[in-house]
Protein backbone atom coordinates (compact mmCIF):
# COMPACT_ATOMS: atom_id res chain seq x y z
CA UNK A 1 0.00 0.00 0.00
CA UNK A 2 1.33 3.24 -0.67
CA UNK A 3 2.67 4.96 2.23
CA UNK A 4 0.28 8.26 2.56
CA UNK A 5 2.22 11.39 2.35
CA UNK A 6 3.39 12.37 5.88
CA UNK A 7 5.69 15.64 5.86
CA UNK A 8 6.72 17.69 9.20
CA UNK A 9 5.53 21.48 8.51
CA UNK A 10 7.27 24.62 10.05
CA UNK A 11 6.23 27.98 10.23
CA UNK A 12 7.13 31.60 10.80
CA UNK A 13 6.35 35.04 9.55
CA UNK A 14 8.72 34.90 6.91
CA UNK A 15 12.00 33.49 6.53
CA UNK A 16 13.34 33.26 9.75
CA UNK A 17 12.08 30.05 10.30
CA UNK A 18 14.72 28.36 8.46
CA UNK A 19 17.06 28.36 10.91
CA UNK A 20 15.20 26.06 12.80
CA UNK A 21 14.44 23.67 9.20
CA UNK A 22 18.30 23.71 8.86
CA UNK A 23 18.67 22.77 12.46
CA UNK A 24 15.97 20.02 12.00
CA UNK A 25 17.37 18.77 8.91
CA UNK A 26 20.90 17.86 10.67
CA UNK A 27 18.79 15.22 12.72
CA UNK A 28 16.01 13.81 10.13
CA UNK A 29 18.00 14.53 6.88
CA UNK A 30 15.15 11.65 5.70
CA UNK A 31 11.94 13.37 6.52
CA UNK A 32 10.01 15.28 4.07
CA UNK A 33 9.65 18.74 5.11
CA UNK A 34 7.35 21.66 4.04
CA UNK A 35 7.81 25.40 4.97
CA UNK A 36 5.55 27.98 5.41
CA UNK A 37 6.63 31.76 5.57
CA UNK A 38 3.68 34.32 6.29
CA UNK A 39 5.30 37.37 4.12
CA UNK A 40 2.52 38.91 3.24
CA UNK A 41 1.88 39.83 6.93
CA UNK A 42 5.92 39.51 8.59
CA UNK A 43 6.96 41.04 10.69
CA UNK A 44 4.20 39.46 13.60
CA UNK A 45 6.64 41.17 16.22
CA UNK A 46 4.71 44.48 16.51
CA UNK A 47 1.17 43.19 15.87
CA UNK A 48 -1.81 42.58 17.96
CA UNK A 49 -1.54 39.31 19.38
CA UNK A 50 -5.23 38.31 18.54
CA UNK A 51 -3.80 38.84 14.67
CA UNK A 52 -0.63 36.70 15.00
CA UNK A 53 -3.49 33.77 17.20
CA UNK A 54 -5.46 33.84 13.85
CA UNK A 55 -2.83 33.70 11.20
CA UNK A 56 -1.12 30.64 12.90
CA UNK A 57 -4.11 28.73 13.02
CA UNK A 58 -5.14 29.36 9.59
CA UNK A 59 -1.33 28.76 8.38
CA UNK A 60 -1.39 25.64 10.78
CA UNK A 61 -4.89 24.03 9.43
CA UNK A 62 -3.88 24.92 5.76
CA UNK A 63 -0.86 22.28 6.21
CA UNK A 64 -2.93 19.71 8.00
CA UNK A 65 -5.47 19.85 5.18
CA UNK A 66 -1.93 19.46 2.23
CA UNK A 67 -0.93 16.21 5.01
CA UNK A 68 1.15 17.80 8.06
CA UNK A 69 1.88 15.10 10.71
CA UNK A 70 3.42 17.80 13.25
CA UNK A 71 3.02 21.25 13.30
CA UNK A 72 6.73 23.12 14.11
CA UNK A 73 5.87 26.53 15.39
CA UNK A 74 9.34 28.08 14.35
CA UNK A 75 8.87 31.64 15.41
CA UNK A 76 8.90 33.03 19.01
CA UNK A 77 6.41 35.30 18.46
CA UNK A 78 3.35 32.90 17.35
CA UNK A 79 4.52 30.44 19.88
CA UNK A 80 4.26 33.16 22.54
CA UNK A 81 0.82 34.32 21.23
CA UNK A 82 -0.76 30.89 20.06
CA UNK A 83 0.86 27.84 21.20
CA UNK A 84 -1.64 26.92 23.92
CA UNK A 85 -4.34 27.76 21.22
CA UNK A 86 -2.97 25.59 18.38
CA UNK A 87 -2.98 22.69 20.47
CA UNK A 88 -6.25 22.81 21.72
CA UNK A 89 -7.76 23.17 18.69
CA UNK A 90 -6.04 21.23 15.93
CA UNK A 91 -5.48 17.50 15.37
CA UNK A 92 -1.43 17.20 15.30
CA UNK A 93 1.71 17.18 17.76
CA UNK A 94 2.52 21.18 17.67
CA UNK A 95 6.06 21.90 18.79
CA UNK A 96 7.04 25.25 19.80
CA UNK A 97 9.71 27.96 20.11
CA UNK A 98 11.10 30.23 23.07
CA UNK A 99 13.82 31.67 24.19
CA UNK A 100 16.54 29.77 25.88
CA UNK A 101 16.31 31.29 28.93
CA UNK A 102 17.27 28.04 30.97
CA UNK A 103 20.56 27.28 28.86
CA UNK A 104 21.50 31.10 29.22
CA UNK A 105 20.91 30.65 32.80
CA UNK A 106 23.19 28.02 33.45
CA UNK A 107 25.82 29.48 31.38
CA UNK A 108 26.34 33.01 32.76
CA UNK A 109 29.41 33.42 34.91
CA UNK A 110 28.16 37.60 35.52
CA UNK A 111 24.75 36.11 36.33
CA UNK A 112 23.63 38.80 33.58
CA UNK A 113 21.95 37.96 30.21
CA UNK A 114 20.66 39.71 27.13
CA UNK A 115 17.77 38.36 25.31
CA UNK A 116 17.19 39.65 21.98
CA UNK A 117 13.55 38.97 20.94
CA UNK A 118 10.41 41.01 19.18
CA UNK A 119 8.68 43.00 21.57
CA UNK A 120 5.77 40.64 21.43
CA UNK A 121 7.67 37.87 22.44
CA UNK A 122 9.10 39.72 25.43
CA UNK A 123 6.02 41.13 26.60
CA UNK A 124 4.16 37.27 26.34
CA UNK A 125 3.19 35.38 29.29
CA UNK A 126 5.41 32.69 28.15
CA UNK A 127 8.06 35.03 28.49
CA UNK A 128 6.99 36.19 31.78
CA UNK A 129 6.51 32.47 33.19
CA UNK A 130 10.30 31.15 31.48
CA UNK A 131 12.03 33.95 33.53
CA UNK A 132 10.09 33.37 36.55
CA UNK A 133 11.09 29.98 36.67
CA UNK A 134 14.70 29.92 35.27
CA UNK A 135 16.13 33.70 36.11
CA UNK A 136 16.79 32.19 39.79
CA UNK A 137 19.71 34.91 40.91
CA UNK A 138 20.05 36.01 36.95
CA UNK A 139 19.41 39.30 35.76
CA UNK A 140 18.14 39.16 32.26
CA UNK A 141 18.17 42.09 30.25
CA UNK A 142 15.62 42.20 27.62
CA UNK A 143 16.02 44.22 24.54
CA UNK A 144 13.66 44.47 21.51
CA UNK A 145 15.47 44.33 18.49
CA UNK A 146 12.87 46.26 15.55
CA UNK A 147 14.25 46.16 12.17
CA UNK A 148 16.35 42.92 12.48
CA UNK A 149 13.37 40.70 10.93
CA UNK A 150 13.11 43.35 8.27
CA UNK A 151 16.93 43.04 7.51
CA UNK A 152 16.97 38.90 7.56
CA UNK A 153 14.26 38.89 5.35
CA UNK A 154 15.90 41.06 2.42
CA UNK A 155 18.88 39.03 2.83
CA UNK A 156 20.55 41.67 4.53
CA UNK A 157 22.94 39.93 6.98
CA UNK A 158 26.08 42.19 6.97
CA UNK A 159 25.36 45.36 5.67
CA UNK A 160 26.67 48.22 7.56
CA UNK A 161 22.97 49.54 8.02
CA UNK A 162 22.41 45.96 9.57
CA UNK A 163 25.48 46.17 11.92
CA UNK A 164 24.79 49.96 13.28
CA UNK A 165 21.18 48.34 14.13
CA UNK A 166 23.14 45.00 15.80
CA UNK A 167 25.50 47.57 17.95
CA UNK A 168 22.86 49.59 18.99
CA UNK A 169 20.97 46.20 20.42
CA UNK A 170 23.90 44.75 21.32
CA UNK A 171 26.40 47.18 23.06
CA UNK A 172 24.14 48.82 25.74
CA UNK A 173 23.94 45.18 26.79
CA UNK A 174 28.07 44.87 26.69
CA UNK A 175 27.95 47.56 28.92
CA UNK A 176 25.61 46.20 31.69
CA UNK A 177 28.12 43.12 32.06
CA UNK A 178 26.08 40.44 29.97
CA UNK A 179 28.27 37.43 29.19
CA UNK A 180 25.55 35.36 27.31
CA UNK A 181 23.01 36.77 24.93
CA UNK A 182 20.20 34.93 23.67
CA UNK A 183 19.00 34.57 20.61
CA UNK A 184 14.83 34.67 20.96
CA UNK A 185 13.80 34.73 17.47
CA UNK A 186 14.21 32.39 14.94
CA UNK A 187 15.55 35.03 12.40
CA UNK A 188 18.61 35.78 14.50
CA UNK A 189 20.84 32.90 14.08
CA UNK A 190 21.28 33.69 10.25
CA UNK A 191 22.69 36.97 11.98
CA UNK A 192 24.77 35.07 14.64
CA UNK A 193 28.17 36.20 12.98
CA UNK A 194 27.52 39.63 12.91
CA UNK A 195 26.03 39.58 16.87
CA UNK A 196 29.09 37.46 17.80
CA UNK A 197 31.15 40.26 16.01
CA UNK A 198 30.11 43.17 17.81
CA UNK A 199 29.71 41.52 20.92
CA UNK A 200 33.60 40.34 20.89
CA UNK A 201 34.48 36.32 21.34
CA UNK A 202 33.62 36.04 25.12
CA UNK A 203 30.21 36.68 24.87
CA UNK A 204 28.23 33.46 24.84
CA UNK A 205 25.25 33.01 22.03
CA UNK A 206 22.37 30.67 22.80
CA UNK A 207 20.37 29.57 20.03
CA UNK A 208 17.54 27.05 20.75
CA UNK A 209 17.14 25.94 17.28
CA UNK A 210 19.20 22.75 17.59
CA UNK A 211 16.51 21.62 20.20
CA UNK A 212 13.89 22.27 19.09
CA UNK A 213 15.14 20.10 16.51
CA UNK A 214 15.63 17.38 18.62
CA UNK A 215 12.41 17.95 20.26
CA UNK A 216 10.51 17.82 16.79
CA UNK A 217 12.34 14.16 15.95
CA UNK A 218 11.41 12.43 19.76
CA UNK A 219 7.72 13.64 18.40
CA UNK A 220 8.15 12.13 15.41
CA UNK A 221 9.77 9.01 16.59
CA UNK A 222 6.72 8.71 19.37
CA UNK A 223 4.10 8.93 16.71
CA UNK A 224 6.01 7.06 13.68
CA UNK A 225 6.71 9.62 11.34
CA UNK A 226 8.76 7.94 8.62
CA UNK A 227 11.81 9.31 6.62
CA UNK A 228 10.83 9.79 2.94
CA UNK A 229 13.05 11.15 0.22
CA UNK A 230 14.06 14.19 2.26
CA UNK A 231 12.45 16.51 -0.05
CA UNK A 232 11.81 20.54 0.89
CA UNK A 233 8.75 22.21 -0.63
CA UNK A 234 8.10 25.86 0.39
CA UNK A 235 5.17 28.14 0.11
CA UNK A 236 4.66 31.66 1.38
CA UNK A 237 1.42 33.89 1.26
CA UNK A 238 3.20 36.76 -0.31
CA UNK A 239 5.45 36.81 -3.87
CA UNK A 240 7.57 33.46 -4.44
CA UNK A 241 9.91 35.95 -6.76
CA UNK A 242 10.94 37.81 -3.72
CA UNK A 243 10.80 35.00 -1.28
CA UNK A 244 13.14 32.53 -3.43
CA UNK A 245 16.17 34.43 -4.12
CA UNK A 246 16.46 35.30 -0.30
CA UNK A 247 15.58 31.19 0.68
CA UNK A 248 18.54 30.95 -1.42
CA UNK A 249 20.48 32.92 0.37
CA UNK A 250 19.87 32.05 3.34
CA UNK A 251 19.48 28.15 3.52
CA UNK A 252 22.52 27.88 0.42
CA UNK A 253 20.56 25.94 -1.70
CA UNK A 254 16.87 26.37 -3.66
CA UNK A 255 14.31 24.81 -3.07
CA UNK A 256 10.72 25.01 -4.78
CA UNK A 257 8.43 28.27 -3.09
CA UNK A 258 5.08 28.78 -4.41
CA UNK A 259 2.56 31.15 -3.28
CA UNK A 260 -0.29 29.48 -0.85
CA UNK A 261 -3.63 31.60 -0.61
CA UNK A 262 -4.16 31.36 2.98
N1 LIG B 1 10.96 34.66 13.62
C1 LIG B 1 10.01 35.32 14.47
C2 LIG B 1 10.28 35.04 15.96
O1 LIG B 1 10.99 34.07 16.26
C3 LIG B 1 9.93 36.79 14.14
C4 LIG B 1 8.56 37.31 14.31
C5 LIG B 1 8.30 38.60 13.57
O2 LIG B 1 7.94 38.52 12.37
O3 LIG B 1 8.48 39.68 14.18
O4 LIG B 1 9.71 35.79 16.81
Amino acid sequence: MMQEEQFIALFDSGLGGLSVLRDLRRVLPQHDLQYFADTAFCPYGPRPVAFVQERSLQIARWLIERGARIIVVACNTASSAALELLRAELPVPIVGTEPGLKPAAAATRSGRVGVLATSNTLNGQRFAMLAQRFAHGVEMLTQPCPGLVDAVERGDLASNATRALAESYVEPLLARGVDTLVLGCTHYPFLRPLIAEVAGPDMQIIDTGPAIARQTARVAARHGIAAGAGSLQCWTSGAPCEVAPVLHRLLGEEAPVAHAEV
